[in-house]
């Protein structure tokens, strides 16, 4: 038992979402295997699943909707494993996956192929039919990016998204959303040719993250923040999103892409948005959206010498010895891409000016450890000058994401005894100990939302542009120029040096990742 009273997580007043398909475009593929079936097991535990309710994958792989689901079967049991605690025993309930399973069928065709939208569409008909839908259909795009306007083209062309009355249609667009502003801005452009903007859910898995959310709560919920919330109370706030993971087998993706593209302007970008954005009128959908928009509005267009690059080398974390990213399988000998990125940011508004917002993301580092710390400006008056303490520690407040989920407030206190000796203590709370969470993959949340029409967490066209726009110098600059001194970093270390010069320019310190 924790030390604290534990509370259940589900929300009693949450409702199964209305009676719907759900289409699974990349139905073989690894997103499909290790999150979103696994959020569906999850959901219909939880009862928010509908009673009308069918799944319908899509791949070009020819196989029964019987080898699906029974290929499918040991991911959920995986995950299920996975998230196995003190409160959650971690079997699979067969009874649960049979319920699933059940409502599960598959649609064999390529994705570019007429012919698979015509079938689809037969299919879907049919089931609906059958199992009454009520003509609602989110489609799911768990595929390759260059994959996400051809298929929104052809739903189109088939007459599939096309809505009437309460049977609404959806999508679902995973990330990359665009690997530049240009393409960014094309493929908005393509997909808002066919489909209404209230149509599309561009998801960001980390606005499916408790501890993201819960930003909203703490600084929105509570009286005590929000007053020093601002340039006049706050020296600055790092952004860390660390990894102990390397490129895996992934090189094929990563070599264009690399970490600034990958994290920066999706995850770092969201972390950033719920932690500077203004207080919304409500929380109604566009509300919140306005202002991470106009949040991203603000930040100013970066310039290469605010942004440091680095590659990890070889190098050892936990006693593994790990290969150079040059090393691993696909990449190239003499590649060119990042495996870390450092930036400093600028935000424009009355709120923000002068306060720098510095973030850093990387593989291979020391720890995997996500953090937004918010550094207080210090004591106005140094009462304790004339007494023997060798050093006033830094006031902190730290929103840990994972995978330590919690916050803590750093302070300074008295230690015990005659004379006047500060110490730099903490006070901290940890999800774990308050709340018994319910088992989720991440994708629960997100999912539920897209069948119940609630587009809060997801991203905006506007704002995935403008998230674009701010890095896409760094982008070209990084592109266009070769780095002499890579790799830079071991594998197991903080990050290269000239992350650590960039802060220190300006008097600053990165914390230590984990601490
Ligand atoms: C993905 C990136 O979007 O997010 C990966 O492509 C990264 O490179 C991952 O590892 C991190 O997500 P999480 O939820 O594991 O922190």
């Amino acid at each position: 038992m924790s030390l604290y009273e534990t509370h259940d997580v589900a929300d009693p007043s949450a409702t199964p979402a209305p009676s719907c398909a759900l289409v699974i475009f990349g139905a073989r593929g690894d997103l499909t295997k290790r999150l979103v079936v696994p959020a569906l097991y999850n959901l219909l535990k939880l009862g928010l699943l509908p009673d009308r309710f069918a799944v319908v994958g899509v791949d070009h792989n020819e196989q029964t909707a019987e080898d699906w689901r029974h290929g499918l079967h040991d991911f959920v049991e995986a995950a299920v494993k996975q998230k196995a605690g003190e409160f959650h025993p971690g079997a699979l309930d067969e009874t649960v996956w049979n319920q699933l399973a059940g409502r599960m069928s598959y649609v064999t065709g390529d994705f570019l192929d007429a012919e698979t939208y015509k079938r689809l569409g037969k299919h879907l008909a049919d089931t609906d039919a059958t199992h009454n839908l009520g003509g609602r259909v989110l489609f799911y795009l768990a595929v390759a990016e260059r994959f996400f306007g051809a298929i929104v083209d052809r739903l189109g062309a088939a007459g599939l998204v096309k809505e009437q009355g309460e049977a609404w249609r959806r999508v679902i667009i995973e990330k990359p959303f665009g690997h530049d502003y240009t393409s960014a801005v094309a493929l908005n452009t393509q997909v808002l040719k066919t489909l209404r903007e209230h149509q599309i859910y561009r998801i960001d898995h980390f606005l499916g993250k408790e501890t993201v959310q819960n930003i909203m709560a703490l600084r929105f919920a509570n009286g005590l923040f929000e007053p020093i919330w601002n340039r006049d109370r706050i020296d600055h706030v790092q952004i860390t999103v660390a990894e102990t993971v390397g490129v895996e087998t992934r090189a094929r993706f990563y070599e264009p892409t690399g970490a600034l593209r990958d994290m920066v302007p999706n995850h770092l970008f969201q972390l950033l948005a719920m932690t500077a954005m203004e207080p919304p009128i409500s929380f109604d959908a566009n509300a919140v959206r306005d202002k991470r928009g106009e949040l991203f509005a603000a930040v100013r267009t970066l310039s290469q010498r605010d942004a440091v690059r680095g590659q990890y080398g070889a190098g050892r974390i936990d006693d593994r010895e790990l290969p150079a990213y040059r090393d691993e399988p696909g990449v190239a000998r003499d590649s060119n891409t990042e495996t870390f990125a450092a930036l400093r940011l600028t935000i424009d508004n009355w709120r923000w000016a002068g306060v720098p917002f510095y973030l850093r993301t990387g593989k291979r580092l020391t720890r995997r450890y996500t953090e937004i710390a918010i550094r207080f400006k210090d004591a106005p008056y140094a009462l304790f000058r004339e007494t023997p303490v060798d050093r006033i520690g830094d006031n902190w407040l730290i929103l840990q994401i994972q995978p330590d989920e919690g916050i803590r407030l750093r302070f300074n206190a008295k230690v015990p005894g005659p004379h006047m000796v500060l110490e730099n203590v903490s006070m901290n709370f940890n999800y774990g100990d308050w709340f018994r969470q319910t088992p989720a993959v991440g994708y629960e949340t997100l999912i539920y939302d897209c069948l119940t029409g609630d587009a809060t967490l997801f991203q905006r066209a506007d704002q995935v542009e403008a998230a674009w726009r701010v890095v896409q110098p760094v982008i070209d600059a990084w592109t266009g120029t070769k780095k002499p001194g890579f790799p830079d970093y071991a594998a197991g270390s903080a990050g290269p040096d000239e992350a650590d010069a960039m802060l220190r320019r300006e008097g600053h310190a990165w914390r230590k990742i984990g601490r």
